[in-house]
């Protein structure tokens, strides 16, 4: 080493390069520099903070949600004028256009289609196999991500109950054991809960590919989110996102992680009075589970983009913790790079002591 470099510098330099090594594949896959992605969030990850995260590095990623095919067009030709770096569409495989979402997205070579809210149709994954795109799905369990790899799928996300929004029984602790020691074949992104990056670090060496964040980025200076929901999101601690309590087991309640509010606190009464309907015979058992799911509907992009934080659903995951401040998203993720960075840097300073 030549000796006009300090030996901080050194140090710094030589874990900076572990950290590329160890999310090397990440990186290849995704075209990125850093393999930090931006998970999908409705109503949020629109243009401008999906070419946000791909400016600064990592990858951005649509969340197509409830949008027909027209505006997700119109959404991605947006991104694109944002930016040249690639970025990815995440689409709900329950939606009834998604063979349409699906071509819309491979005629507007996007390269990377995320298939959440389910496992993905067989047709679904053809079409963008043979549409040349890369395929990511989400994966609750060991025995389903090998079904997907057998389907066709190039990348899987594990998904921890940690997360904000839709979530998963497990956490992603529990999930990285089960699952990262035996997936060599495809590139895995770990999610839920992170917000440092040593954390980050810590899965990359359990055989993690990369890592994808959602609540960190909410809050972010590009985030169209209203001020009024990242003061909440920069006031909030872990304790404070909780998911949604199901009160009767007759009548299903999708789990959803988000800060406790007035509107959390009356979807619980309204399970009550519902349920009170459907035993006095008032409301058959399908109109009363119907009202239940129609409960929320409408609500995040009422915490979103109206400001609505007592009475929309302002989801959050456990990281929300982590959110100190608004801060622009190359800060972020710079932050979470050198957090990483530092720990490596640490141990091998003590590794020469
Ligand atoms: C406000 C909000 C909305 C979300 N919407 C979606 C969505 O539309 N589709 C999806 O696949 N995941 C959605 N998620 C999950 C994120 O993509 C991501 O996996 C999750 O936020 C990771 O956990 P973290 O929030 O602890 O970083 C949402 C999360 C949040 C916080």
């Amino acid at each position: 080493m030549p000796p006009d470099i300090a030996p901080i510098d050194r140090e710094q330099s030589t874990a900076r390069a572990e950290l590329d090594r160890l999310w090397e594949r990440g990186c290849a896959f995704l075209g990125s520099e850093v393999a930090i992605m931006g998970g999908a969030m409705s109503w949020v990850s629109e243009r401008h903070l999906v070419a946000a995260i791909s400016n600064a590095g990592g990858f951005g990623v649509i969340a197509c949600g409830s949008m027909g095919p027209d505006l997700l067009a119109a959404e991605i030709a947006g991104t694109q004028a944002l930016t040249s770096r690639p970025f990815g569409v995440n689409l709900i495989t329950m939606h009834p256009q998604l063979d349409a979402l699906i071509r819309i997205c491979l005629d507007a070579k996007v390269g990377h289609i995320v298939l959440a809210g389910g496992i993905p149709p067989g047709t679904a994954v053809r079409a963008v196999k043979d549409g040349g795109a890369k395929l990511i799905a989400f994966t609750p369990a060991l025995v389903l991500a090998k079904r997907l790899i057998r389907s066709g799928v190039d990348a899987l996300v594990i998904e921890g109950s940690e997360a904000g929004g839709h979530i998963g029984p497990v956490s992603l602790m529990v999930l990285a054991q089960e699952i990262l020691p035996y997936i060599r074949d495809v590139p895995v992104f770990v999610a839920g809960g992170l917000g440092h990056g040593e954390a980050i670090l810590a899965l990359l060496e359990m055989g993690a590919s990369g890592a994808q964040l959602g609540t960190l980025f909410a809050a972010a200076s590009e985030s169209v989110a209203h001020p009024r929901f990242k003061q909440a999101f920069i006031r909030a601690a872990a304790r404070d996102a909780l998911p949604s309590v199901q009160l009767d087991e007759r009548f299903p309640v999708i789990p959803v992680r988000g800060l406790v509010n007035e509107g959390v606190k009356r979807f619980l009464r309204f399970q009550a009075e519902t349920r009170d309907r459907f035993q006095s015979g008032e409301l058959s058992k399908e109109a009363a589970q119907l009202a239940i799911e129609h409960f929320w509907a409408g609500a995040l992009r009422r915490a979103v983009i109206d400001g609505d934080i007592e009475q929309g659903s302002v989801m959050a995951g456990q990281s929300v913790g982590m959110v100190t401040a608004e801060k622009p998203t190359a800060v972020i993720i710079a932050e979470i790079v050198g957090q990483a960075v530092a720990a490596l840097a640490k141990r091998e300073r003590v590794a020469t002591c």
